[in-house]
């Protein structure tokens, strides 16, 4: 059975849109923990558009399972996540104008300055994932630098409208999970998973943890509206 890391930006997003201290990603994250979740996923941005410096302090002192820090190999953020200390980097690709993470890391063609960013945070006892397409030529890549855990991007997989475009893309999700487990990788996966498409993935043998966000964000809201609105109106009243 995978394990499962939530991703908590959504809720620093929605904070940002006001501008104020609610609401709070550290408490969602705590919330997620008391549901038995097993990691705590959190991305700081370059731009720290959602999740900031204080966020990203605070989770590393409260989360009690696992704190899996998305970010870039920018030299700034490596530094960041050097003084913080997550139990796990997931090295991302990052573009300022994107909504979210729109693509995975090309191993291949900057294994430099992937290995220098990962070399950094591995020396300082935290783990590094590689954020990649589920290409071959890629895990072929992360296994030649030497890092032992690989996300796969499932994005391509949930955004195919098609029946068939669907199968391709399990098809392909599903080639490149048994050739990492074969390098001896440990293999996530994570990017777009929903109620819906979520359960396929998580059957694939060897899937060590989904990463999800927005759909379980998106769940709460009206999984928790109804009392929000009530509570508000005995007060009111
Ligand atoms: N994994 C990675 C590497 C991501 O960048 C994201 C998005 O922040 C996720 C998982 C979660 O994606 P979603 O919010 O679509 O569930």
């Amino acid at each position: 059975m995978p394990k499962l890391g939530v991703n908590v930006d959504h809720v620093a997003t929605l904070r940002e849109a006001r501008g104020g201290s609610e609401p709070d990603p550290v408490w969602a994250a705590l919330i997620c923990e008391k549901a038995g979740c097993d990691s705590i996923v959190a991305h700081l941005r370059e731009d720290r558009r959602h999740i900031d410096d204080a966020d990203v302090r605070l989770l590393r002192k409260k989360v009690m399972t696992r704190f899996n820090l998305e970010m870039s190999i920018n030299p700034g953020i490596v530094k960041v996540a050097r003084r913080i200390g997550p139990d796990q980097a997931t090295l991302v690709p990052e573009r300022r104008q994107e909504l979210t993470t729109e693509g995975g890391l090309s191993v291949f063609k900057n294994k430099r300055r992937i290995a220098k960013a990962s070399g950094l945070l591995l020396d300082k006892g935290i783990e590094v994932s590689l954020f990649i397409d589920p290409d071959l030529r890629e895990i072929q890549a992360t296994k030649d630098i030497d890092v032992g855990i690989i996300e796969i991007h499932t994005g391509g997989y949930s955004l195919a409208k098609t029946r068939s475009s669907v199968e391709s893309e399990y098809k392909k999700i599903k080639r490149a999970v048994d050739f990492a487990l074969s390098l001896g990788l440990v293999v996530n996966a994570g990017h777009g998973l929903n109620y819906d498409n979520t359960k396929r993935i998580a059957r694939i043998p060897g899937v060590h943890e989904l990463n999800i966000g927005h759909s379980i964000m998106s769940r709460a809201v009206f999984a928790g509206l109804y009392k929000a609105a009530r509570d508000m109106k005995e007060l009111a009243r």
